[in-house]
């Protein structure tokens, strides 16, 4: 019975019986779902994970210049490309569309076999506005700029109301387009909407319309949605907003205090609000998910020094509040500390993608964490062309992954897949998995310990594990105190062959230390399974 009840929300998954909205149909556009304890993208029916990477910015804007480098995508083990797509390109006079870059973009990758995530580089890129069409650049009247100290930057303002209007038109002939060209092939499985948004230079904007909005009252929109959800904001804004009295009338420095802080919530606001128009303009065209990307502060670096509005967690909640339009919010994260910043964004509802982050052998590990600790539905080096060999340490990483998916996707519905990257700083691990505490720490052989270690371990049965990854080695104790012991059975190294498990050697003596460790040693990422017993 207690295996059974084990195996129930497994048995569950597979029959689609947890899904909180219907399984889509063949034919339904990409979307998020929530199963089980996740959100996973679906697409065709099913759950998909993008093992992807983001293209140079200028590298997609010539297909001739891409036709080499889709291959080599393809050898590095990418079912996705993160690929830019520009304003500038597609609307050249106002008004008039030009899409053949987008459906050449279109026809490559289907020749490959790869997906699309495009970035929709419009009014604002790592803060910036060079995306812009030049008919939007030159007429600073129609489509105003920042203002830091006192002069106008090339930054579109967030108040510019016909800037809006004209960058949602154009998402929306564009969403239109994708629909006619993309609506049943589904190559196209998400917008990214504008990239790392937010002012430099300054916490804000102070142009004239900004000033004023400044010194108005902030929107009830936003202060009912803090109060609605006082328990669970992101907790320095929670702190700050109690701090001044957890208003919920009042300017916005009454509400949020007179200080930098004031200034990257009300950015933060004029973004989201105008980011989400965006958004909404084009879902109402073509719905597939769409999100926005974060250029993440210092620890200690004050708005300004990086994008002041942008989608850092203390103020995503303001981001939130000023929907719908935006389906989740994504780091770009190049931080050394990458397991605090997962957290960060992998909370309340808002599920872990990571559009742009470090590749080569930081990625290869860190791919393990994001998809197997934090349920993560993508993972994108940034530059991606640039390590396209098929040697790649990534490229292993990504092959792994993808023999293990449909495995990895109903685990992490389950919510019994733990992922983990070890270092000298941090050479172990500990978690308690289906009633076994697995103690996880760097490989150590004869005297030699691996310098670093990744992977994920899911539970494959009644004390069956399966793990994928390299230098790390596992012991095992029950979490009762039922003077029971565990010992390792058996381990087998395998592959997936469609699906199925391939068992090839049998793992024992040196390989998994006499029977005193589950080993994976430093030399290749390897898949294997291990079975225990108990003894008293
Ligand atoms: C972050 C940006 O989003 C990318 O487009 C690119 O400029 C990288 N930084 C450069 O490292």
């Amino acid at each position: 019975m207690r295996n059974l009840l084990r195996a129930l929300p497994i048995l569950l998954l597979s029959l689609g019986l947890q899904s909180t909205t219907l399984t889509a149909q063949g034919n339904t556009a990409p979307h998020l779902e929530k199963r089980g304890v996740a959100i996973q993208l679906f697409v065709d029916g099913k759950p998909f994970l993008m093992l992807s990477g983001e293209l140079q910015n200028s590298s997609s804007s010539s297909l001739e210049y891409m036709k080499p480098i889709w291959p080599k995508l393809k050898a590095l083990g990418l079912n996705t490309v993160v690929t830019p797509l520009s304003w500038e390109l597609i609307e050249l006079q106002e008004g008039q569309f030009d899409f053949k870059l987008v459906d050449g973009l279109l026809d490559q990758a289907r020749h490959e076999n790869e997906r699309i995530v495009f970035l929709w580089l419009a009014s604002w890129k790592n803060g910036k506005s060079s995306y812009a069409p030049a008919w939007v650049k030159q007429d600073t009247r129609r489509f105003p700029r920042v203002v830091v100290n006192g002069n106008p930057v090339e930054i579109l303002s967030p108040q510019g109301a016909a800037t809006q209007a004209a960058d949602a038109h154009a998402f929306a002939a564009l969403m239109k387009h994708l629909k006619e060209v993309d609506g049943r092939d589904h190559t196209v499985l998400m917008m990214q909407v504008e990239n790392e948004v937010g002012v430099l230079g300054d916490a804000r904007d102070h142009s004239e319309a900004a000033n004023k909005a400044f010194a108005s009252a902030a929107p009830d929109q936003l202060t009912q949605y803090l109060q609605a959800h006082h328990a669970s904001l992101y907790p320095d804004l929670k702190d700050l907003w109690d701090a001044h009295g957890a208003k919920t009338a009042g300017t916005w420095t009454e509400v949020f205090g007179d200080s930098e802080r004031a200034d990257e919530i009300f950015m933060a606001w004029q973004y989201a609000r105008y980011i989400h128009a965006v958004a909404r303009a084009g879902k109402a065209e073509y719905d597939i998910p769409m999100y926005v990307n974060t250029w993440l502060e210092g620890e200690n670096t004050p708005p300004g020094d990086y994008p002041s509005g942008g989608p850092e967690p203390p103020v995503l909640d303001v981001w939130k509040a000023a929907g719908p339009g935006l389906d989740f919010y994504s780091p770009d994260l190049y931080a050394s500390n990458f397991v605090e910043w997962c957290r960060r964004y992998h909370r309340d509802g808002n599920p872990l993608y990571m559009p742009e982050t470090r590749g080569e052998e930081a990625g290869a590990a860190n791919v393990f964490y994001a998809l197997g600790e934090e349920a993560g539905f993508g993972f994108s080096p940034f530059a991606i062309e640039s390590e396209a060999s098929e040697t790649d340490p990534l490229g292993e990483s990504y092959k792994a992954i993808a023999a293990v998916t449909p495995l990895l996707l109903e685990h992490q519905a389950a919510g019994d897949v733990r992922g983990f990257v070890l270092d000298q700083d941090r050479p172990s691990v500990d978690f308690t998995i289906n009633g076994v505490t697995l103690h996880v720490s760097l490989d150590d052989i004869f005297g030699t310990r691996s310098a670093s270690g990744f992977g994920l371990i899911m539970v494959t049965g009644e004390n069956e594990f399966l793990g994928v990854g390299k230098g790390f080695r596992v012991t095992f104790t029950p979490r009762s105190d039922s003077g029971q012991r565990l010992g390792i059975a058996a381990v087998d190294e395998g592959t997936f062959d469609d699906n199925k498990w391939v068992p090839g050697r049998r793992l024992n003596g040196d390989e998994d230390d006499q029977g005193a460790a589950w080993r994976f040693d430093s030399r290749h990422v390897k898949t294997e399974k291990v079975t225990l017993y108990q003894f008293e």
